[in-house]
């Protein structure tokens, strides 16, 4: 139990009606996506200016008291859970577009934002931020936890989106990093140091954002194959074609099947990529679309759908958006485990194969931005089913050690959060001494997201 001293001088920080000390909404913020353990925080505030947050910081890091910042708790790996209680810092009151800036590509935003409102709303002045992790995720979030998604293949992942911000330190000082330059050589890039840091090295109050053009037409195809070496062939094959796909998805048979299960349609039960292409003209869009039929035929699809124009569009895609929902829903009463990995792209055929190997006789579904080298398997089970979770544990394990071996990632989206934090010095080595100095040298008191990236 939080001391009611304290309380009393959060509430002098940010009026009383913006903490909470309630079971409920310490509950909200006890867990996020992931299967992982809920721990409540002690208190919840909701801050409204950079100034609150940089007071209740230097305020906490005096007392040795934990923060974790919280966007929407969509994150799949734990990240926002507050393991060693403290305050969860909610961002949801500030939540603002500051400024659009139309002839720069750029916009102002605060941490809470949504990303698909943002998109909604930049989607009138012919713009849009192109990391899509399919969640309804915040930009403070993606940016914590440098999500990417979907459009990545193309676009490229929220880091490569970031040209400035607003950090409040662990000791409350309150920095600005990165310019609104479209390129710049000047010191050491702190807007990468901070974006994928989760939470760890201090808090994003402010961010301004590169944008791009929303583009003016789509071409979608969906493409069955008799193999998942036929799909995955298929990937390098379009890859290194010149084509370049906005987004180019796997989709596994036994994903399709509960895919057709759970909506009540018909698609072909087999290894599947998903594309999409966009450009400026139908007619462009038409002869792409040609090649790409003519690649997929020669590494033996079975079955072509495709279309050009948002609509189509929208009809072609709709399934992948529905995946993880469809998923989940098929297994009420169980949790997901969802592995994300990355890899080379030469390696993806020998990734996805040995994933496939690894989950035989688990209730698991594979699929994945093959575009990025980037495999998911959402595996369902209860974690107090305590022998089958151990199986679906070591299968884990054994594809993150896969994944490094092949010179990959142990996460190539969802981030380290509790799930991924014991395999950080496999992958990082010395690396990871490094980034545990930055950590004690900004947040000597440890009070920022504890326990999380270092074990
Ligand atoms: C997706 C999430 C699981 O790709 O990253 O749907
Ligand atoms: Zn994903």
């Amino acid at each position: 139990m939080i001391d009611i001293k304290y309380i009393n001088e959060l509430k002098s920080i940010f009026g009383d009606d913006w903490v909470s000390e309630g079971t409920s909404i310490r509950e909200l913020h006890s867990h996020d996506e992931s299967f992982h353990s809920h721990t409540m925080p002690d208190v919840v505030v909701w801050p409204h200016t950079t100034e609150q947050v940089s007071k209740v910081v230097k305020w906490a890091n005096e007392r040795d008291m934990p923060i974790t910042p919280w966007g929407v708790g969509t994150s799949l790996e734990g990240n926002p859970i507050p393991v060693h209680k403290g305050i969860s810092m909610d961002f949801q009151e500030m939540n603002k577009i500051l400024a659009i800036h139309r002839e720069d590509f750029q916009v102002d935003v605060q941490p809470g934002v949504v990303y698909k409102e943002m998109n909604k709303i930049l989607g009138h002045h012919g713009l849009f931020f192109p990391p899509d992790p399919g969640a309804a995720a915040t930009i403070g979030g993606m940016i914590a936890n440098n999500a990417s998604g979907i459009r990545t293949v193309k676009y490229g992942a929220t880091k490569d989106y970031i040209m400035k911000l607003t950090v409040v330190l662990p000791d409350g000082r309150i920095i600005y990093v990165g310019n609104r330059a479209r390129k710049s050589s000047s010191g050491y890039n702190l807007c990468s140091l901070f974006t994928g840091s989760e939470g760890t090295l201090g808090i994003i109050t402010e961010a301004t954002l590169r944008l791009v053009g929303l583009p003016s037409n789509f071409m979608a195809v969906r493409a069955v194959f008799p193999t998942v070496l036929d799909a995955t062939n298929t990937v390098f094959s379009i890859m290194s074609s010149g084509l370049v796909p906005s987004a180019m998805e796997f989709l596994d048979d036994k994903v399709i099947e509960i895919l057709n299960r759970d909506r009540g349609i018909s698609l072909h039960e087999m290894p599947t990529l998903l594309m999409e292409f966009n450009g400026f003209s139908a007619t462009g869009l038409k002869e792409e679309m040609g090649y790409v039929e003519e690649i997929c035929l020669e590494n033996r699809s079975v079955f072509l759908d495709k279309g050009i124009g948002a609509a189509e569009r929208a009809r072609l895609w709709e399934m992948r958006h529905l995946t993880l929902e469809s998923i989940k829903r098929s297994h009420a009463g169980l949790l997901p485990l969802i592995m994300d990995v990355a890899v080379p792209l030469s390696r993806y055929s020998e990734i996805v194969a040995f994933v496939k190997e690894e989950v035989k006789g688990l209730v698991a579904y594979i699929f994945g931005h093959a575009g990025d080298g980037n495999v998911h398997v959402v595996v369902m089970g209860k974690p107090d089913d305590i022998e089958r979770w151990v199986l679906i544990e070591k299968a884990n394990r054994n594809i993150v050690l896969k994944a490094i071996e092949f010179e990959g990632t142990c996460t190539g989206e969802h981030g380290v959060g509790i799930g991924k934090r014991r395999f950080l010095p496999i992958e990082h080595g010395e690396g990871l001494v490094l980034m545990k100095n930055i950590k004690t040298l900004l947040d000597p008191n440890n009070i920022m997201n504890p326990e999380k990236f270092f074990v």
